[in-house]
């Protein structure tokens, strides 16, 4: 099970919970700010990069105050580098799995650097981005795994994210930069086992590539994450490699910035007490049944445990137990921590992926009628 990297409710212990509808995300721009000046003052000690990770945290309407403090954004997909170029500044990388034919020609558009898979999606689309003005980079896949639990570890054995380093003997000579992702909300020390695990390759190609991106999952503000080793870990490695490095954090930037207000709506009793209310994993935090993991809650104290759940009809629409210090009422507000990054983001959209069309068909008539196609305009109009 993952853990909560909430460090408790700070400033929300004094946030009136009625003053909102619910449910509702409520985020603090003084948090946010806080933790942006934190990653400013590390990108400049450090010269690297900070681009924000559009997948895990995506309100647009807070995009000045990003874009004043971070180098971009890095977007997964036709949707997320549209969001990038419309409401952010800075520099634009947009990596994905694999890409569409049909979006491409408008993602190199969109975008400065795409970061591709491997060398046959660099073969397929690598001329079409360096025409349209975009440079062209390889995901590694470092085969260094560091994450805790299998369904966040793109080192897995069999894993479809980058490509293995030890299967590469030359890079594509489109190659401008280098990628890789496999941390999920970690410190500096696997971030220094990962560099030194994937050193050699680094130095065997060097000056073959002109920057180096080392993908999210770096905790950076959080109060323990050390901060001073990493600006030294990557002035060296950007010394020796002579390279720009790049970060692209989603969670650092949302840490601790956000609750997520609930209403319970009825307490029953099934061995214990049961509490149902208008927060449902399945629909607002999928992450709680996917990880799975257990949110912290605000004000999680007291003699009485109520095992708190969703108002769908899904069995295991959970949120888990938690403490009151009397029954909880019908009405009464309860909050969510750190609800932030893949949260609000995944709620059906998740990487800015395209939600199915619907069709109805006639199997007697072959009769077909498109009834609904999803564009653009609802991705950006959920968040806002
Ligand atoms: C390629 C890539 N970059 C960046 C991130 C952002 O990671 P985090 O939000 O953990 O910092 C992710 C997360 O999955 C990712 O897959």
């Amino acid at each position: 099970m993952l853990r909560t990297q909430s460090s408790g409710a700070g400033r929300f212990a004094d946030f009136d919970l009625t003053r909102v509808p619910s449910p509702c995300f409520v985020i603090d721009e003084v948090q946010l700010r806080e933790n942006l000046e934190v990653l400013r003052a590390v990108a400049e000690a450090g010269d690297i990069k900070i681009l924000l990770a559009l997948k895990a945290f995506a309100m647009w309407s807070l995009a000045p105050m990003i874009s004043e403090h971070l180098a971009g954004t890095c977007a997964s997909s036709l949707w997320e580098a549209q969001l990038a170029r419309k409401h952010f500044g800075g520099e634009l990388a947009t990596y994905a799995p694999a890409f569409k034919a049909s979006h491409f020609e408008a993602i190199a558009a969109l975008s400065d650097h795409i970061v591709f898979n491997s060398p046959a999606q660099i073969d397929r689309f690598g001329a079409q981005a360096q025409a349209a003005g975009a440079d062209v980079a390889l995901r590694l896949n470092p085969e260094h795994s560091e994450a805790q639990i299998a369904l966040y570890d793109p080192c897995a054995v069999g894993s479809r994210l980058g490509y293995p380093v030890s299967r590469l003997d030359t890079l594509p000579d489109a190659v401008s930069g280098l990628h890789m992702h496999n941390l999920c909300e970690q410190g500096l020390a696997p971030l220094t086992r990962t560099v030194a695990a994937v050193r050699p390759f680094l130095e065997a190609h060097k000056g073959a590539y002109d920057w180096l991106n080392l993908g999210g999952g770096h905790l950076i503000t959080r109060h323990d994450y050390d901060r001073g080793g990493l600006i030294e870990l990557l002035k060296e490695l950007s010394g020796a490699l002579g390279v720009q490095t790049y970060l692209e954090p989603g969670t650092a930037i949302g840490l601790d910035t956000t609750i997520l207000v609930g209403e319970v709506l009825d307490v029953t009793e099934n061995n214990g007490l049961v509490g149902i209310t208008d927060i449902s994993p399945t629909c607002h935090m999928p992450d709680v049944i996917e990880a799975p993991y257990r949110p912290a809650m605000l004000n999680d104290c007291g003699e009485v445990e109520v095992r708190l759940g969703g108002a769908s009809c899904l069995s295991g629409d959970i949120i888990g137990s938690y403490c009151f210090d009397a029954p909880p009422q019908s009405g009464q507000r309860i909050a969510f921590l750190d609800q932030a990054h893949y949260t609000m983001v995944k709620m059906t959209t998740f990487n800015g992926a395209q939600l199915p069309s619907l069709a109805i068909w006639n199997s007697e008539t072959d009769a077909l009628r498109m009834v609904k196609q999803f564009g653009y305009d609802d991705f950006e109009g959920r968040l806002s």
